[in-house]
């Protein structure tokens, strides 16, 4: 086949619809990078609550965007490294770093390079909100967090509960007319034409074709434990950084609730593992 008529490649195809987010996420209300300059951190309580300590800490931040977390750990006194596949993400980091004298490295590249690209003896891993669906292999994943970490060393993971993916409301109130729509066993990739963005749902995008892989909760932390991780803790949240079911609630600048007093499902799960 000519190569112009070759199918796209899908990790491409999001790389280049990340890039064109990048500069809309910075001016964003959603992330907040006015009060991230004025000292605040960008860590929601949920995960300040869970990471532990992590001054004096040699820590990669994987999939860390335009770094507004990697910078938060760093204020916490982590030495931080933050890695992401979107040049255009790590350009924003590193312009941010030197306009808040935050000290932090920022690299290039796809999660499976990071122990070529970022190195591994790190004593703590952290990913967070919206990361796993953009990758293919879980179990890859898995086997680099594994490389990259010392041994002893720490993981720690917030994110959306796959349950979330398999459901879709018609209406806009909590749990009215609520279908499960997608099977929580997807093979990937599932491809999404939407032109919107979550942050700014003004804007029109261009690249608007993104490939997504769902891993259930059980593959996680399979891949996980077989990659040579002790798991800590698997804690289940009744709230999320994004409204994941249609009709949740914001309850404060970090979180997405059901109403108050409408049955609770899980849509958010954490992870600490420690590689044995
Ligand atoms: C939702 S964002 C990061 C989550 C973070 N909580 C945030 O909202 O800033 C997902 C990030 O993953 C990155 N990404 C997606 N696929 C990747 C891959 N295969 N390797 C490295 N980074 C990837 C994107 O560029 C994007 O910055």
């Amino acid at each position: 086949m000519p190569a112009d008529k070759q199918a796209p490649d899908p990790i491409e195809q999001n790389r280049a619809r990340w890039d064109e987010v990048v500069d809309i996420h910075v001016k964003s209300d959603f992330y907040r990078v006015a009060e991230f300059k004025r000292g605040e951190t960008s860590l929601d309580p949920l995960v300040l609550s869970e990471i532990g300590d992590v001054a004096g800490l040699k820590l990669l931040h994987l999939q860390c965007h335009f770094g507004l977390d990697t910078l938060s750990l760093a204020r916490l006194g982590a030495r931080a490294t933050g890695l992401d596949f979107s040049s255009k993400a790590i350009a924003a980091a590193r312009h941010l770093a030197d306009e808040t004298g935050v000290e932090a490295r920022f690299v290039e590249g796809r999660v499976e390079q990071a122990p070529e690209i970022a190195g591994t003896d790190f004593d703590m891993i952290f990913t967070s909100w919206g990361v796993l669906v953009w990758l293919p292999d879980i179990t890859a994943w898995a086997q680099t967090i594994a490389r990259c970490l010392k041994p002893g060393g720490r993981f720690y993971i917030a994110e959306g509960h796959p349950i979330i993916w398999t459901l879709e409301d018609t209406k806009e109130r909590y749990l009215d007319n609520l279908h499960v729509v997608r099977s929580y066993f997807l093979e990937g990739p599932q491809h999404w034409d939407d032109p919107r963005d979550y942050a700014d749902p003004s804007v029109s995008l261009s690249h608007h074709v993104s490939n997504e892989w769902q891993h259930t909760l059980g593959e996680v932390v399979t891949a996980l434990a077989q990659a040579g991780l002790r798991i800590d803790f698997l804690h289940e949240h009744d709230r999320l950084v994004w409204p994941g079911i249609p009709g949740m609630e914001r309850t404060g600048p970090d979180f997405f609730e059901a109403p108050k007093g409408a049955p609770r499902l899980p849509v958010a799960y954490s992870i600490s593992a420690r590689k044995v």
